[in-house]
């Protein structure tokens, strides 16, 4: 089920030689059509001919140059009024523009006051919601439902299309180990099947399968690559792994965001093995654009070509220059290193005409694509940007996904759902994020398209807004307490929520980090509850005497062993997005059975990190801890608080053994893994099945366990279903010492179960 180490998809492959292009272009021009045709997919290389071979060197400069609008995601920019450097052809493509009125007179002045007229293309970072905001997308990842997040990411880009976007930064497919990094909240976790299928999922709903449609937009895989794994998790930090491991665990979810066709890549601001990433040509001509056959358009990240100079690796701008477009990189974020440099790089001879002409090419080619020489202003309709944003039925879909991301990590005496005639009839809904209006809470960084600093957080549905009046329609009594806290908070400081908590005979504790605590440039030492929350918890809930739930909002793995525990019942909801308030009414209420799954790892302390589902055995493994000789900790177990693809149901399954269809395969075959499983409690619930394989001898050291394939079923009480995943010997393969991809003859073992400490094993041969 993996994906095969080649490209079977491309992003544009017409299939024509250069030499038709030229006899195209110019029959074309000969005929005088080529201003009045529109785009299809037989004359978008013609036509880009043909505006190259028109464009000077400072123009074709121009359009490699990407600036920003009116709000800044980055280090600060020195730039003129972009009104003036648009018409003197100096710009591209526009970054982080909100001003709808602002991309019209932009487009205007691009299209009609510059000498050839090139449109503008506008590019934002989508992340998880333009208007509609949902789940973080770690979040979304713990649903396992890839179709879901098709249909996200189609909301998405139908709202940032019709204000005028044309190209997201997304989706982030970055594999990290560790909750340090303040990114992780944008990508799907450790996992690098997970992480594939989400990554094509989300490819497939940004673009459509139309580019040129006025609700879709480019995508772009990112960061490329490696960036996840940050030393000490620290932001923009040195990146050094293996190439074995390279394409092993990190490149997957790229070449699968290239195999579904992603518009465009992003380079990554580390160096990874010493080279910047925007600099690599192993990276990106070798692997992404030689081995993958992809031909899309590489964008820097912001200033990441100018970093080279501050990485140490060129010397000035037109060295910046020279080894980025050199390395097959084209578009260059909010640097200007390409305005200040490339033109003496050209004219010294470090690049050519012919690699400036090709980085060029992917750029008319993308505006072409996008249906922006055919009409410039097909995505500033006023009108149905009126129409289109904030539509009732994407807040469904949001309120849908908050609630199947949420995982349930503990439950203990069935505390949940919440139930009306049960012993608990006074509840006190406390704590930092009970009803937050601030910090951008509930959601991230990333939610530009709301505007920032300032964001509109009328739209948020607070835990309060919407659990105290469904709760009290229920029947109970509810009392709700917000207290901001710090580090530095005293009991005055929560004395009121700790006398409501004492009231109660149930507390919901509303605990976490705040919106702002992720997204980029938001990484932390230390991954404990913050801001003294557990002492907060602590004298809420009498030391753990009181019934509670706690609700944490986080944007990463957290450390809180006290909770842990005791506190009864542990439920993660993430950020949950503009609906967090209704689907925990879902999930409370159990009107939602909780269904969602972690898609990282839990560590009990930052001690433990990296800590990751999918590693190396070791010569020696620790069996029990305080094992002499063995690879531990004299001082915790090596085990997780909670192990990857773990999360609980207000409903038990019960999983049968494994079967496998035949004990050997060889080439060329399928083995099929069959596994029942019932649901034994009572009421219906969805479980995501999952299916690991272990490869026992292998030419080099293999992982304990990889994810090779997960389904999600609904399962009504006391029905069975069985589940059949088919694995081929590619399923198998892995890149070995000699960086070839191949799969070993020999025995394998093979695993399912509900998460991937739970599980159930058999064994099969893989014969060639
Ligand atoms: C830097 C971030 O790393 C990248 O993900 C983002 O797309 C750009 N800034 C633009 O905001």
């Amino acid at each position: 089920m993996l994906l095969s180490g080649k490209a079977r998809l491309r992003t544009v492959d017409f299939g024509l030689s250069t030499s038709h292009f030229a006899l195209l272009t110019l029959l074309l021009i000969s005929a005088g059509s080529l201003s009045a045709q529109k785009t299809s997919v037989q004359n978008i290389e013609p036509r880009v001919e043909a505006l190259l071979a028109r464009m000077t060197v400072d123009e074709k400069i121009g359009q490699l140059t990407q600036m920003p609008g009116d709000i800044s995601t980055g280090t600060d920019v020195a730039k003129d009024d972009l009104l003036n450097q648009i018409r003197s052809g100096k710009i591209g493509s526009i970054l982080s523009h909100t001003n709808f009125q602002n991309k019209i007179t932009m487009q205007r002045v691009a299209t009609r006051e510059t000498r050839l007229g090139i449109p503008i293309i506008f590019g934002f970072d989508v992340i998880h919601g333009y208007k509609t905001i949902f789940p973080i997308p770690l979040a979304q990842a713990a649903s396992w439902e890839p179709d879901m997040i098709e249909r996200i990411e189609r909301i998405a880009a139908e709202e940032a299309a019709a204000d005028g976007q044309h190209w997201t930064f997304a989706p982030m497919v970055d594999i990290s180990h560790d909750p340090r990094w303040g990114r992780n909240m944008e990508a799907a976790g450790e996992d690098p099947y997970l992480g594939s299928r989400i990554a094509a999922a989300r490819v497939r709903g940004f673009q459509g399968n139309d580019l040129s449609a006025n609700n879709t937009l480019a995508a772009c895989a990112k960061h490329f690559a490696g960036y996840g794994f940050v030393e000490a998790g620290r932001e923009y930090n040195t990146v050094d792994v293996s190439e074995q491991r390279l394409r092993e665990l990190i490149l997957p979810p790229f070449q699968a965001a290239a195999d579904a066709g992603s518009a465009t890549f992003m380079n990554a601001f580390n160096t990874i093995n010493g080279t910047p990433a925007s600099m690599h040509k192993h990276l990106v001509t070798d692997i992404l654009r030689g081995e993958w056959t992809w031909k899309g358009l590489v964008v820097s990240d912001w200033n990441s070509f100018g970093e080279v100079i501050i990485h140490g690796a060129a010397a000035d701008e037109e060295e910046a220059s020279a080894k980025c477009i050199g390395a097959g990189s084209d578009m260059d974020m909010a640097g200007g290193t390409f305005l200040k440099g490339m033109k003496k790089a050209l004219d010294n001879g470090k690049v050519t005409n012919a690699q400036l002409d090709e980085a060029v090419r992917r750029v008319l080619r993308l505006k072409y694509m996008l249906g922006l020489f055919d009409d410039p202003f097909k995505y500033l309709d006023a009108r149905r940007r009126e129409a289109t944003l904030f539509k009732p039925e994407f807040r469904q879909t949001a309120r849908e996904a908050a609630a199947k991301s949420m995982v349930l990590l503990k439950n203990d005496g069935g505390l949940l759902p919440l139930n009306p005639s049960g012993p608990f009839k006074k509840i006190a809904i406390v704590g930092p994020y009970a009803d937050s209006r601030s910090h951008k809470d509930y959601m991230s960084f990333w939610t530009l398209g709301i505007g920032t600093p300032n964001y509109d957080s009328t739209q948020v549905i607070t835990p309060a807004m919407a659990l105290k009046p469904a709760l009290e329609a229920l029947g109970f009594e509810v009392t709700v307490v917000q207290s901001d806290l710090s580090a530095a908070s005293d009991e005055a400081a929560y004395s009121l929520s700790i006398q409501a908590a004492r009231e109660a005979d149930l507390v919901i504790a509303c605990v976490g980090e705040r919106g702002l605590d992720c997204g980029e440039s938001r990484s932390v030492s230390d991954i404990n509850l913050p801001r003294g929350q557990e002492r907060f918890l602590r004298i809420a809930t009498s030391n753990g005497a009181k019934p509670t739930v706690m609700v944490l909002f986080n944007s990463r793995p957290l450390t809180f062993a006290w909770a842990n525990e005791n506190i009864e019942s542990i439920l993660v909801a993430w950020q949950p997005g503009y609906e967090t308030g209704n689907a925990l009414v879902d999930i409370l209420t159990g009107k939602v059975n909780p269904g969602g799954k972690l898609p990282v790892t839990f560590p009990r302390s930052l001690g433990q990190v990296p800590l990751y589902y999918n590693a190396l055995n070791t010569g020696r493994p620790q069996e029990r801890q305080g094992q002499m000789w063995t690879s531990g900790y004299l001082d915790s177990p090596t085990t997780p608080a909670y192990p990857f693809g773990f999360g609980m149901s207000y409903t038990t399954f019960a999983y049968d053994a494994p079967k496998v269809n035949k004990s050997k395969i060889k080439a060329g075959e399928t083995l099929e893994v069959s596994v029942t499983v019932t649901n034994t409690g009572k009421i219906a619930g969805s479980e995501t099945v999952q299916c690991y394989i272990r490869d026992l001898v292998a030419d080099i050291a293999r992982p304990v366990k990889e994810l090779k394939g997960f389904e999600k079923i609904n399962l009504a009480p006391g029905e069975k279903r069985t589940v059949v995943f088919k694995l081929t010997e590619n399923d198998l393969a892995y890149w070995n010492g000699d960086l070839t991809r191949k799969a070993d003859s020999g025995k394998f073992k093979v695993f399912t179960g509900g998460n991937s400490r739970d599980v159930q094993e058999t064994e099969f041969l893989l014969e060639k």
